[in-house]
């Protein structure tokens, strides 16, 4: 029975710090060394200021580092110690080439996998833990096969990651399931059986599931598919609430309510974004495709479309209700990143909003509590445009508090969730003061009391619900 007692990750990012620090937190007798080529951000986690902002990380980090937790850019020595290794690099979207804007570049796996062939001086297994293609673990295997001598010997499971960035800790520490893919052959058994009693640290068996390998790599692209799915949905059902004026909290509530549909994920908003919704439904739209299933691809296809409906349809409302222009209007944005609690901007509709605000030549000025004003202009700079990050800076203004990026706006526009924007912790009354009248305020996270709003002279538009909705 092989019994794990040193792990390796290699990528510290926001999948493999996380996961691997509370793997540490729970394993004590395991020892983890999270390894990245990148040099600032393993001296980060060695720091006091951890470079993923993430509620409970901290403690948990903070606990472990320096016991049986180790962050280093020692690749090499990290994956000759290890019986096991994480795969937790990143997979972006392919920007050219084939399958260019779906397929998921698998550069950085290739690499990681070529370098544990070429130092490794053991048996390792072998774990795919980033959000991969489904057939991934394959191409890892023929790597890593061509490199197999008698004593030394790679298995290779598939352990998708399902947590959520905003409650990573509580995911990892409290898991619906943690799903284990293999190979059905003895040696890929034992090597499931391993990574089961390390999970089994604190994960009760029942939700360890234990599946073939493409079982695991497809169920994490149709769990995400799934969830953006009903985000779609509700989606596509606040353009009929505002039509008509049902009220789209109060349809998701009543649906919600069938045990059958649940009620998460059924909040409206002005477009999902993250680092893996929309790339995992385009892995699977590029996978129906190269099975020759265009009518599956063309129904996950939808989900997309649906979501980049959505931050048009809000921004094309704004600019109408703003009486057809918004050139040299102030638009005040609140929040930045894709949804609260993360520091994380990758995806998120605030970018494609403002984008588009700034080309019609609006003064945007925006506030998030924990983005970073550097990577707001990184998000917003267009490749190939000389002196990019100026221009946006003409058009831009980062501001400290939503108060600063208010003062003398025409619109306000909520568009991250974040608990500071709500209308009992910020003074909407102040914020109205210093606003241009007729002051407008644009809710796409149904976060705001719109009545109450109205009552201090604020023009409200809220995503699925108009003016009637919650009076009749
Ligand atoms: C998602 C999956 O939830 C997680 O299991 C997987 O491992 C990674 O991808 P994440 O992207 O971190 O996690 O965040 P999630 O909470 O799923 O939200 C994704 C986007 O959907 C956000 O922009 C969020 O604001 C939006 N959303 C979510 C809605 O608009 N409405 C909802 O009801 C829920
Ligand atoms: P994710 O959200 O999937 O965790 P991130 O981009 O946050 O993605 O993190 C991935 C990390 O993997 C990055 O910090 C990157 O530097 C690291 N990385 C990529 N390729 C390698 C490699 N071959 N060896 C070590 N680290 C790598």
């Amino acid at each position: 029975m092989t019994v794990v007692k040193n792990i390796c990750c290699i990528g510290a990012g926001y999948v493999g710090g996380p996961t691997c620090a509370v793997l540490a937190y729970k394993c004590p007798d395991i020892k983890v060394t999270i390894v990245d080529l990148s040099e600032a951000r393993i001296a980060a986690w060695n720091s006091s200021n951890l470079p993923i902002y993430e509620p409970g990380l901290d403690e948990v980090v903070f606990e472990c580092r320096g016991k049986n937790l180790f962050f280093s850019t020692n690749v090499d020595a990290a994956i000759q110690e290890a019986d096991l290794i994480f795969v937790s690099v990143n997979t972006p979207t392919k920007k050219s080439g084939m399958g260019a804007g779906m397929a998921a570049d698998l550069a950085y796996i290739e690499s990681a996998t070529r370098r544990i062939a070429e130092v490794s001086t053991s048996s390792k297994i072998v774990v795919e833990k980033s959000t991969v293609p489904c057939r991934t673990a394959q191409s890892m295997r023929t790597i890593l096969d061509a490199n197999s001598t008698s004593e030394i010997h790679f298995d290779i499971l598939s352990n998708p990651e399902f947590l959520a960035e905003g409650t990573a800790i509580k995911d990892l520490l409290n898991p619906d399931r943690v799903l284990i893919g293999a190979l059905q052959t003895e040696s890929g058994i034992e090597a499931q059986n391993a990574l089961v009693d390390v999970y089994t640290h604190w994960v009760p068996k029942e939700r360890v599931i234990t599946t073939n390998l493409w079982s695991s790599e497809l169920s994490k692209l149709a769990a995400n598919a799934m969830l953006a799915q009903r985000i779609s949905s509700i989606n596509a059902l606040s353009a009929i609430c505002e039509a008509t004026g049902a009220d789209v909290d109060e349809v998701a509530f009543a649906c919600g309510k069938d045990t059958r549909l649940g009620s998460k994920f059924l909040k409206a908003s002005v477009g999902f974004g993250g680092s893996c919704f929309q790339k995992d439904i385009l892995n699977l739209v590029y996978l129906s495709q190269q099975l020759n299933l265009p009518e599956v691809a063309d129904y996950w296809q939808q989900v997309v479309i649906m979501n980049e409906y959505q931050k048009k349809r809000f921004v094309r409302n704004i600019i109408s209700t703003l009486f057809n222009t918004i050139t040299n209007k102030k638009i005040a944005v609140l929040g930045f990143a894709f949804k609260k609690d993360t520091g994380d901007t990758r995806e998120s509709a605030a970018i494609t909003l403002i984008k588009d605000f700034m080309q019609e030549n609006a003064r945007v000025a925006i506030y998030d509590p924990k983005v970073e004003p550097q990577q707001i202009y990184m998000d917003l700079s267009e490749p190939g445009v000389v002196d990019t990050q100026k221009e946006v800076e003409k058009k831009v203004q980062i501001c400290q508090s939503a108060y600063e990026a208010a003062d003398g706006a025409d619109a306000v526009i909520i568009v991250t969730e974040w608990d500071e924007f709500r209308d009992d912790q910020l003074d909407y009354s102040k914020i109205y003061a210093g606003m241009h009248k007729p002051a407008f305020l644009f809710d796409g996270r149904l976060l705001i009391n719109a009545q109450k709003l109205r009552q201090i002279g604020f023009k409200v538009s809220v995503i699925g619900k108009n003016e009637l909705a919650g009076t009749a």
